[in-house]
């Protein structure tokens, strides 16, 4: 028998695109093949646009649900990569701590599993009934993940693919859209249930998706909780002139996240070996807006790019309807960059205290304690 060892060194691999990676083939003697990949745990990622990295540029949607243009990602490669920001978002950050090349969007079509696989989805919610028909809700990105895991079965092995399925860390951002979503008339779901039970059927959505990869192996979930997406520009400046919050969707946001970490520690007491980390993204998103010199920016709640109020206005870009906008000078100033999402700066800031932080903010683990726990000391080796 021929012994085929094929070793794949990749280099900080921004897109598959522009991937550079050494292939080295040698001929031994029995059927057998490593892929030298990389030495970190891989890195699963779920949710909405706080994690899409352009999973929104290959589904069928509109431009309200996709920030695949111009000024968008305007400070990362300078072009557009579908990410709702100028640049980075959490995701990438957390990849590059845990010494990951940059995980592509699943339905990308260069998508080939080098570490991760990022399926979020902007405008997605934990609800299928919310943006339903223009966005990949956390069901759906369930099934995906599905898809790929027998994918990795087929081209690793059973147990190499079930290696990397236990020893991966799972990032779930999931549930602004559907309370963003509840605001609308739309809502039909939200308007037949108390509040309540629609944040139970929020975090019950979240928690199924969360029992199903714990059934196949996964144990370690990194959780980011509801931002104060009641003070972003867009929800402050429907909140009118005052300068004062949207607070009835805060107060809904407050709800979900008293009401997570209780899901969590019940979780972790019926679900063998899970492991969790819960960021604080609401006081660590307040704080910037309320406080942003204390964290380097020089602006807090009016938004870098969009128009009217606060630059509150959808329309960074100029492809969502409203064809004027305005765009500042440097969005490292600015803590959110268009009407809803954080400015990469931020990202990177939250990254930072995902990773290394310490409770109240990020607890009861870390995302670097999650990486840490069956921590690969060799570089993956796949045979089959
Ligand atoms: C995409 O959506 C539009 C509008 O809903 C629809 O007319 C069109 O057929 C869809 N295209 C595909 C390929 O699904
Ligand atoms: C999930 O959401 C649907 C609505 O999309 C709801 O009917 C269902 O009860 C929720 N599931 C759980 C477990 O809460
Ligand atoms: C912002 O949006 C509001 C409501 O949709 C609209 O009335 C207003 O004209 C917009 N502002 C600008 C500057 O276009």
């Amino acid at each position: 028998m021929m012994k085929m060892s094929i070793s794949l060194s990749s280099h900080i691999c921004l897109f598959t695109l522009l991937c550079s990676s050494l292939l080295v083939i040698a001929v031994g003697t029995d059927a057998q093949f490593s892929w030298h990949g990389s030495r970190a745990n891989a890195l699963f990622i779920f949710g909405d646009s706080i994690f899409d990295a352009g999973t929104n540029d290959f589904i069928n949607t509109t431009t309200d649900f996709q920030a695949n243009f111009f000024p968008y990602g305007k400070s990362f490669l300078s072009y557009p990569t579908g990410r709702f920001s100028n640049g980075r978002l959490i995701p990438d950050f957390i990849a590059e701590f845990a010494g990951l090349p940059l995980i592509l969007p699943y339905l990308h079509p260069e998508f080939r599993f080098n570490g991760g696989a990022n399926f979020a989805s902007g405008g997605g919610g934990a609800l299928v009934e919310t943006y339903e028909g223009l966005v990949v809700n956390l069901k759906t990105q369930m099934t995906q993940f599905k898809k790929l895991e027998k994918q990795l079965k087929r081209e690793f092995g059973d147990e190499e693919a079930r290696k990397i399925v236990l020893e991966a860390v799972y990032l779930i951002s999931s549930g602004g859209n559907d309370y963003l979503f509840s605001t609308s008339a739309n809502s039909v779901v939200f308007q037949s249930h108390s509040h309540e039970e629609y944040v139970g059927m929020v975090i019950g959505n979240v928690t199924t998706v969360v029992k199903d990869i714990h059934s196949r192996g996964g144990q370690k979930f990194g959780f980011v909780n509801m931002g104060p997406l009641g003070c972003v520009p867009h929800t402050r400046a429907l909140a009118g002139s005052s300068g004062a919050c949207f607070g009835e969707l805060n107060e809904l946001l407050k709800l979900h996240n008293r009401a997570l970490p209780k899901a969590l520690e019940k979780l972790a007491d019926e679900l063998d070996g899970f492991k969790y980390s819960i960021f604080d993204h609401f006081n660590a998103g307040m704080q910037r807006i309320n406080n942003p010199s204390k964290f380097g920016f020089k602006e807090g709640k009016m938004a870098c790019c969009g128009s009217g109020l606060y630059r509150g206005n959808y329309s960074c870009g100029g492809k969502r309807g409203e064809t004027d906008y305005e765009l500042c000078k440097d969005p490292s100033e600015y803590v959110t960059f268009d009407a809803f999402h954080p400015s990469e700066r931020t990202h990177r800031q939250f990254a930072e205290l995902m990773w290394s932080g310490r409770p109240p903010t990020t607890g009861p683990y870390n995302l670097r304690a999650l990486f840490n726990l069956h921590k690969q000391n060799y570089i993956w080796t796949f045979l089959r």
